[in-house]
């Protein structure tokens, strides 16, 4: 008995000298770099870190930063705020999104994932590269309402950032192209690839459909791919699904451009994790699935944009309604959602 107590003390005492000797913090100790893994059979990533090397250091400093309300003008609210883990980061619940103040903005917070594949951001693509896209929300006045030079100010006086921005870029210069970069490495690296869907596809355990499953697959390969295309579920194009204009008649990709024929084109979104991300499309103006699939049988609006695969609509009878509804909870990734790596920091 009294052997092994001293045993025990000796193991207990060695194991507390040890971890006060290795105390230096893994997120903020000179960077060991990430290696940015494709998802097997998934196309090459529009982005994939040129310029930017992904570091453990980086990405650890870009997930403070994304959820710091200190981003913010009166320090409220954080990218998270709107984009929230639990809701594929969507924002739950909400059909607008709500900036500082509560002010209202015009479209409906998006998921964020497997953003290395988009060429281009927002619902009306008005920015093309991840590195560059924070900047519309942080100044945007019904976002965050803030200016990057005081971003920094308030950064520069926190010694934690120094010692982080050290450990990415190598040295403890803090300004916003830094601040981007290590933004764009956590964004980048939110990929959710990890769904029924993808197992069964790989031919993994866990990866069995159902026959409504499958017979979900095929009506989706049939009726919606073409825009919602395998493996993302999107094409990233824009295109007019034939939604009756918005309350504030937003005429989506045509603001950009200001060709009639983008009028009331939208980003095609991904329909993959749409359990956690409702409500859905730009202006969140449907709350369930049903109601998206109500729309595309019996609601498109009529117009000179319209895409012309829906110029008829698209027909689905209740059985096969319930075989698309069943495949699409095939495409929500658990794993993803409660992936550890991407929760806001302790
Ligand atoms: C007030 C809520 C709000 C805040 C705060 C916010 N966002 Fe967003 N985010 C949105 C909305 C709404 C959109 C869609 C805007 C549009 O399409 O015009 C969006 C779009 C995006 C997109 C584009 C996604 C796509 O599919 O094209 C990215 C990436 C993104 N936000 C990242 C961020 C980052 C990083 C921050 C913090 C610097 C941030 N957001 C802060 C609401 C917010
Ligand atoms: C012609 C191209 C096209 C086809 C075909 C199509 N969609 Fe879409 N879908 C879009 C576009 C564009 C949007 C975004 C529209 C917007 O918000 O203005 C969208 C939005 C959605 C959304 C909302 C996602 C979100 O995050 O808000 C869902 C769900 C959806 N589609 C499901 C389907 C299903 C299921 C089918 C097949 C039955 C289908 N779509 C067929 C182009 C298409």
């Amino acid at each position: 008995m009294k052997k092994s107590w001293k045993i025990i003390s000796v193991l207990f005492f060695s194991a507390v000298i040890l971890s006060i000797g290795c105390r230096q913090d893994p997120d903020i100790s000179p960077s060991k770099s990430i290696n940015f893994e494709v998802p097997p059979n998934w196309p090459k990533p529009h982005y994939a870190f040129e310029g930017n090397t992904l570091t453990q250091a980086g990405f650890e400093l870009g997930r403070k930063l994304f959820f710091d309300t200190r981003l913010s003008r009166d320090n409220s609210i954080s990218c998270g705020s709107c984009h929230q883990p639990f809701a594929a980061f969507a924002q739950m619940n909400h059909d607008l999104s709500h900036g500082v103040n509560d002010k209202l903005g015009i479209r409906n917070s998006p998921s964020l994932f497997n953003l290395n594949w988009h060429n281009n951001f927002f619902w009306d693509g008005g920015v093309n590269h991840l590195e560059v896209q924070p900047v519309n929300p942080i100044q945007s006045p019904v976002e965050m309402d803030e200016k990057l030079d005081n971003i920094m100010v308030k950064l520069r006086k926190d010694i934690d950032y120094r010692k982080r921005f050290s450990a990415a870029f190598g040295d403890d210069s803090i300004y916003s192209q830094r601040m981007l970069k290590a933004l764009a490495q956590f964004m980048g690296m939110l990929v959710s690839s990890n769904s029924k869907y993808d197992k069964y596809m790989r031919g993994e355990t866990g990866g069995n459909m159902t026959e409504t499953e499958l017979r979900g697959l095929n009506i989706v390969r049939q009726k919606c791919t073409p825009c919602h295309s395998e493996p993302l579920f999107s094409d990233f194009s824009f295109r007019n699904n034939g939604l009756k204009p918005s309350v504030t008649n937003d005429s989506g990709r045509g603001r950009i451009t200001l060709a009639a024929n983008d009028l009331y084109k939208f980003k095609v979104p991904s329909l993959r994790n749409l359990q956690y991300s409702p409500p859905y499309m730009h202006d969140g103006r449907f709350r369930t699935l049903t109601d998206v699939l109500t729309h595309y049988t019996n609601d498109i609006y009529p117009s000179p944009t319209l895409d012309p695969l829906l110029t008829t609509g698209i027909v689905l009878t209740d059985g096969e309604k319930a075989d698309v509804l069943a495949f699409l909870a095939t495409l929500n990734d658990v794993d993803f959602v409660k992936d550890s790596r991407f929760q806001e920091p302790k």
